[in-house]
């Protein structure tokens, strides 16, 4: 239902009272003269009429001569422009408002049916569901283009289209996984500004590893909307030598806006490396003003690090805290998407489901379940409570349907489960939080059968393949995957200690990076050895991955110069050798250094993981070090008193510990030597 205000100068109050008589209780109508909620005697009328302006969605503007020499009745008009409300003129005597001239103006006489079909647009985003459209997306958001069918979020559309409206700078939608940020958005904002003359809205895109890629595809696919046929060298080349404000200047005139929506913003430090990011948010800073709007979601624990950007330094990022949806709202998620679409639902059944998902927070199970009850059911069918019995319920659906997918895949691509299931484990990675995040892989680096594989899970809409110059990329639908479905959960635990790694390495390369690359930085040589083969490079963003090829590279040059040295020392030693020890002497010798060798290696694996751990156990890293000391004291393992004294206290490793985070690796008893 919009909010809208209706502008007059005094001698027209008859049409204007008309008009709120037409849009009648179907939308909230201001009207300043109405007895019941006009300004009411005595009652402060310009702070009044500035609040209504302000909340307003929409103006009706009566033009007539008395309108245009009525300074009110011009500020309103203005204030209105500048607050992007949808403005509607209606016209008597064929007068054009000389501020609005570049918006058609309607005749009282006709103004109707005009009026009503524009509200009405504005309230469905403009859009009705297609034939063959299913109304519930499953785990995918709402898009644009069902926007007919997306409920629940009036409330938070309109205060969102009121801070975009009124700008400037970024705007960031956060919140949790999953609480509908990106649905809000599209469904939500863009539908309700597509048909706003006054905005240019470019289609919403992912930053992926190539955000200015991702970029110049959406501005080629806007300039193609306004008539201009700029192949994608040409947007790329256009955004960089003029900018985005150059960009937008070709693309909209003065008194239209163009907003850029970045979803899932996330990307920017999860995929995308530091010089792309920054070359994005120096676009950003740079192309920002009256013109150019920029919306991006962004899940609420990457706020700091967007706002800590230094390129973005000075530019005024503003934040819309989104919350899960009500539960009160669970009904008419169900019902709404429902009555468009011509299906029918028992209310036992809405409440079975309302009372199943308990919380907004189980949103994307919701929608999960409602897709697949809905699945193949023709319009006018009805949704059947057996289907969801036979489902799962809310919480079971997903899994269930899932372990499905998965024994089809085992039969068409002959891979075991455990195999399956690893490969799908690679499309998580940690976030800086410990929480799985979904990272897409590129389909062209996996063999054949893991391709295939994918493809399976890709068909049931468990996971999500787009395309771009590098190739086809594929994620999951969406995270709940990784946190509903057991099998998978379970082979991303066993990838922890693997994504652990890749953890600690994302941390050292941060820091590395806060301290301009410094060499002291980099890996030392025991960390790295054991640290690399725990790491896939899958696991790691762009600046980590760098971080550790730099300090491969210093190792090696380390190693390098001490091979150098070496050689010289061992020459003078196997002189020394032959001539005092003899043949026995030198076994004797020979043994001793492979004993220390396979110590020292043991105390590297143990540093190792104490380094994976030191975060998430910090008192376990220290009894790995004390062990690991036990066996070969190196820098490395060298421990403050009070942190040996406290670690000691604690116990030696046990075996058990010992399996459980140096697999593969003999048990050294290191108690003993500790204590001497
Ligand atoms: N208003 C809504 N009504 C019903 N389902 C919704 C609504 N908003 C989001 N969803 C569903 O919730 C899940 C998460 O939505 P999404 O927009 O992807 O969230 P986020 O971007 O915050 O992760 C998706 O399955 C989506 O279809
Ligand atoms: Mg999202």
């Amino acid at each position: 239902m919009a909010r809208v205000f209706i502008s007059h100068a005094t001698p027209d109050v008859a049409i204007a009272t008309l008009i709120r008589d037409w849009l009648g209780t179907d939308h909230e109508t201001f009207l300043e003269v109405h007895p019941e909620d006009g300004i009411q005697v005595g009652e402060a009328w310009r702070e009044r009429l500035h609040d209504e302006l302000r909340k307003a969605d929409a103006v009706v503007c009566v033009v007539s001569e008395a309108s245009i020499a009525s300074s009110w009745c011009t500020a309103e008009v203005a204030i209105a422009d500048a607050l992007g409300c949808l403005l509607l003129p209606v016209q008597l005597e064929g007068v054009i408002h000389p501020l609005i001239r570049h918006l058609n103006h309607i005749p009282h006489t006709t103004a109707r049916e005009h009026l009503e079909k524009a509200l009405r647009q504005f309230d469905a985003g403009g859009r009705k569901l297609a034939k063959d459209q299913e109304p519930f997306p499953g785990l995918d958001a709402f898009t644009t283009s069902l926007s007919a069918v997306f409920f629940g979020r009036d409330q938070e559309t309109r205060a969102l289209a009121r801070k975009v409206r009124r700008g400037p700078g970024l705007l960031t939608v956060v919140g949790p996984s999953g609480c509908g940020k990106s649905s809000l958005v599209k469904a939500g904002l863009l539908a309700q500004l597509a048909d706003d003359p006054r905005w240019l809205v470019m289609p919403p895109w992912l930053p992926g590893n190539d955000p200015l890629d991702a970029l110049s595809r959406a501005v080629r696919k806007t300039a193609e909307r306004v008539g201009h046929d700029w192949s994608l060298q040409e947007a790329r080349d256009r955004l960089v030598l003029d900018g985005l404000h150059g960009v937008a200047q070709e693309l909209v005139d003065e008194d239209r806006r163009l907003l850029i929506t970045i979803d899932q913003a996330e990307e920017l430090f999860t995929r995308a490396d530091e010089k792309d990011r920054q070359v994005l948010a120096n676009l950003l800073r740079e192309g920002l003003g009256d013109r150019v709007r920029v919306i991006a979601t962004l899940r609420s624990e990457f706020l700091d690090d967007l706002r800590t950007l230094p390129e973005l330094a000075g530019v005024h990022i503003g934040s819309y805290v989104l919350a899960p949806l009500a539960r009160e709202v669970l009904n008419i998620v169900i019902t709404g998407p429902a009555k468009v679409a011509g299906l029918k639902v028992h209310p036992e059944l809405v409440a079975q489901l309302v009372e199943d998902t308990a919380s907004g927070e189980a949103l994307p199970l919701l929608a999960f379940t409602l897709q697949h009850l809905a699945m193949n059911v023709p319009r006018g069918g009805t949704l059947s409570s057996e289907r969801y019995e036979h489902l799962g319920g809310v919480h079971g659906a997903l899994a269930q349907h899932a372990d499905d997918v998965l024994d089809g895949a085992v039969s068409e691509t002959g891979l075991g489960k455990e195999e399956l299931l690893s490969r799908l484990a690679m499309l998580a990675a940690l976030d800086h939080t410990g929480l799985p995040t979904r990272k897409r892989v590129n389909l062209a680096q996996l063999d054949e059968t893991a391709q295939k594989a994918l493809e399976v899970f890709v068909r049931h809409r468990l996971l999500t393949a787009n395309g771009d110059k590098q190739g086809r990329w594929i994620g999951v639908a969406h995270e709940a995957l990784f946190t509903e479905w057991r099998p998978l959960r379970n082979a991303i635990d066993e990838r922890q200690i693997g994504l652990r790694a890749a953890q600690s390495v994302e941390l050292d390369a941060s820091q590395w990076i806060e301290g301009a690359r410094a060499d002291h930085l980099l890996l030392n040589e025991d960390t790295f050895a054991a640290i690399e083969p725990l790491v896939s490079d899958d696991d790691l963003s762009p600046d980590a991955r760098r971080y550790l090829a730099t300090s491969r590279v210093r190792i090696h040059a380390l190693q390098r110069q001490r091979r150098h040295e070496r050689r010289r020392t061992t020459s003078w030693l196997a002189v020394f050798l032959v001539a005092a020890v003899g043949a026995a002497g030198l076994a004797a010798f020979q043994w001793h250094t492979a004993s220390a060798q396979r110590d020292a290696a043991t105390a590297r694996a143990l540093v190792a993981q104490a380094q994976v751990v030191r975060n998430s156990a910090p008192q376990l890293a220290l009894r790995l070090r004390i062990a690991a000391h036990a066996l070969a004291p190196s820098p490395d393992t060298e421990l403050a008193d009070a942190a040996r004294a406290c670690a000691v206290a604690s116990g030696g490793l046990s075996r058990h510990e010992w399996q459980q985070h140096l697999p593969g690796l003999a048990y050294r008893d290191t108690c003993a030597r500790q204590e001497n």
